[in-house]
């Protein structure tokens, strides 16, 4: 039955066409024949899931897709709006050739999303329960708020932003890590109508200042430290020296408050500026514990996030309230078919968009129980994550491939070590019997990672959501419907309610059926950006120029004859490391500023647990020879510029790099270089000189 279902799918993109295979950068192992396995969810879970069939999700489907309109301003009327929105629901023009790209979901709507995610769930009879339980990197701290004490600790921080100045529409930076205090951040500054901007604090001191000065906030809020594993990271410090940075290009901050994070670091020995620097525990629970919200308009914009793009800046990308708030919301209660019931947790650092929607914004809207984790998932062993969920009984659990990689390799490690007794491996010492379903996110999942998720973290008995999104989107676009369908290891699966993906070819012509090529998308969704900080001309360049008519997501996607999505990549310059996006042009631009560096290349190559690596060819200055340490301080350099997660993973000297006669790099003969398919090299007659390649290969080992 099921599967008649599914093959009615098939027709839903509109016919069967011809296979039309694209280059093979965009053709992954997704074709490979696993795609015909299917997994059932059971019996029992259908029955209780939200959407059970997809007979039941086809239904639904087609109304969102319909009627946009009245699906979306149901949905919208559960939540509380002091306003309601205007006689258009929405309006959008994705069409470069008839005038400025625009997306506006409930315009003249009014309501706060703070408002919407806490104090209407306390209204609603559950203050009590418990909103965020924090989980420290030491197996012995921990903490938890209920729906009212958070909402009191969101309040007294709105009240201090207030009192210092912040108004709507301000900006504020958030450097702070995995402390329960950076959701509490996020939502104090919605709850007043200022900007929050979440830098993930693994980037350096350059990359905050590049954002600092880029959104030039009236604070920044950060802690003086953070432990995570067995290191410590000054995060002031590094802060301190992004002032002093900011300062120099003309955006001076006036205020830094700092969470004392005690057990990484004592306040005594944090460096201080007067007048500046404030500490958090000395003020902020001073100010009162309630807080009149900031009425926004739907269109107002909730937050900044900055993101990378194909070309060298980071990109500022813009998310409105109203829209972004229904879309959240609506995504996470279906694709992990969400109960009240539910212990949620999701790996994820709020410095991520994944952090953004679904550690806060997304679960506490629906009023969930979230799991805020401050430590690294492999410490103090590989264990980690399944002593959380036991402790917790986490029944929902959301990570990337990159940790299910790894953790699969550390569990076989383990096995062979004790002569494969079980109790020994680091999974299955841990009962986890709590756990309902999983879900991945940031890259595609592998199936064989695929398949150790299912069969050893969940016992063969939890669906897995492989949902794939950006920054860009806000919320989930193609996802599976846990309950709804029999899954694909390695697939996506189908898009969520409203979303009309499309693959079109290089000409931007729409394929169907059976093919693959680039991902697009055909209408607007709630969840939308509205446009890249400060460059509306970028946004429309860099995503709906490409293939006019359509949101152009960057990346590749072939559908099977069952009407699966296998994504399967990026097909620009951006590379997907342990799910953080990385362009290679940052990285490139950070090598040639080490004045020993004269020209950089930088590609994405395969790697067992990141996924992606990346590889640089290096051409250095003439006369500067090669050795390990200038490798050391090349990778200083991308440290320093971005964040040790960018640093490379190999370095290849390179005497010179294959260029066409008009100077353009060949990137194509790099990426098989490094992959070391050197037979697959294709014609390189076109170099301006092909010689280059053979010196190339000739170092690659060195
Ligand atoms: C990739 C993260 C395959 C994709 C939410 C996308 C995925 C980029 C998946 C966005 C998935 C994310 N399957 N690929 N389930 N999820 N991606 O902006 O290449 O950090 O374009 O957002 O990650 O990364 P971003």
């Amino acid at each position: 039955d099921h599967l008649r279902h599914v093959e009615s799918m098939a027709t839903l993109p509109s016919g069967a066409g011809k296979i039309s295979h694209l280059n093979a950068v965009i053709l992954g192992e997704a074709l490979a024949s696993e795609e015909n396995d299917l997994v059932f969810p059971s019996e029992d879970f259908s029955r209780q899931a939200l959407v059970s069939s997809p007979a039941q999700y086809l239904e639904l489907y087609r109304k969102s897709i319909e009627d946009p309109a009245r699906f979306w301003s149901a949905i919208a009327s559960e939540f509380y709006w002091i306003q309601k929105w205007g006689e258009q629901v929405y309006s959008e023009n994705l069409d470069v050739t008839k005038g400025d790209i625009k997306i506006e979901w409930f315009k003249g709507g009014i309501t706060n999303i703070c408002y919407n995610a806490l104090d209407r769930n306390i209204e609603a009879g559950n203050g009590g329960k418990v909103a965020i339980y924090w989980e420290g990197n030491e197996l012995d701290q921990d903490g938890s708020l209920t729906y009212s004490e958070l909402l009191e600790k969101v309040c007294q921080l709105a009240n201090y932003l207030k009192d210092i100045g912040v108004r709507k529409g301000d900006a504020v930076v958030i450097y702070l890590p995995m402390l329960m205090e950076l959701p509490i951040a996020m939502l104090a500054c919605a709850r007043i109508g200022a900007v929050h901007s979440v830098v993930f604090a693994g980037f350096s001191a350059d990359s905050l200042s590049q954002r600092i000065v880029d959104c030039k906030p009236k604070a920044v809020i950060t802690c003086n430290a953070v432990r995570r594993g067995s290191k410590v990271i000054y995060l002031k410090d590094i802060v301190d020296a992004a002032l002093v940075e900011s300062a120099k290009n003309g955006v001076s901050v006036d205020v830094c408050l700092n969470y004392e994070n005690k057990s990484a670091m004592k306040r005594e020995t944090t460096k201080w500026t007067e007048g500046r620097d404030v500490w958090w525990q000395d003020t902020v629970p001073k100010y009162p514990t309630t807080c009149a919200v900031e009425w926004v308009d739907a269109e107002d914009p909730l937050f900044l996030l900055y993101t990378s793009g194909s070309t060298g800046k980071p990109k500022g990308v813009l998310h409105t309230t109203g829209g972004y708030m229904i879309y959240t919301a609506t995504t996470f209660k279906y694709a992990f078919d969400y109960k009240p019931s539910d212990i949620y947790w999701c790996t994820a650092d709020c410095g991520w968009i994944t952090g953004h929607s679904y550690v806060t914004y997304g679960p506490l809207l629906n009023g969930a129980t979230v799991i805020v984790f401050e430590g690294a998932p492999n410490y103090p062993d590989a264990g980690r994550c399944w002593d959380i969920v036991d402790k917790y009984k986490v029944t929902i659990f959301y990570t990337a491939p990159t940790l299910v990689r790894s953790l699969m390799r550390d569990g076989d490690e383990a096995s062979n070590f004790s002569g494969f007794t079980c109790n020994l491996c680091y999974v299955t010492r841990y009962s986890r019997k709590s756990l309902r379903v999983l879900g991945s996110v940031g890259e595609p999942i592998n199936p064989s990672a695929w398949r150790w998720f299912f069969n050893v973290v969940g016992d063969a008995r939890c669906p897995i959501s492989d949902t794939w999104w950006q920054t860009e989107t806000g919320g989930f676009m193609i996802t599976p419907l846990p309950g709804a369908w029999p899954q694909k290891p390695g697939s996506a699966t189908f898009p969520f309610f409203g979303v009309l993906p499309v693959i079109v070819d290089e000409k931007g012509t729409e394929i169907e059926g059976e093919c693959s090529g680039y991902l697009c998308v055909k209408n607007s969704w709630p969840g939308a950006f509205r446009t890249l900080y400060g460059d509306h001309e970028r946004y429309e360049t860099t995503y709906f120029k490409p293939f006019p008519g359509y949101y152009f997501t960057g990346d590749g996607c072939s559908r099977d004859k069952d009407g699966y999505h296998w994504l399967t990549g990026r097909v620009d310059d951006v590379i997907n490391v342990s799910g953080h996006r990385i362009g290679t042009a940052e990285v490139e631009s950070a090598l040639v500023s080490h004045p020993q560096c004269a020209e950089a290349a930088v590609v994405g190559v395969e790697h067992e647990v990141k996924g992606q690596g990346i590889y640089a060819f290096v051409t250095l200055v003439d006369g500067v020879s090669y050795s390990e340490e200038l490798k050391k301080s090349l990778t200083l350099a991308v440290r320093k510029q971005i964040g040790a997660f960018a640093a490379p993973d190999k370095i290849h000297w390179a005497p010179g790099l294959p260029k066409t006669r008009s100077g353009k790099i060949m990137r194509r003969i790099l990426r098989k270089i490094a992959s070391r398919q050197l037979d697959e090299l294709g014609d390189t007659s076109t170099l301006a000189d092909p010689s280059v390649v053979d010196q190339l290969i000739a170092l690659s080992d060195c």
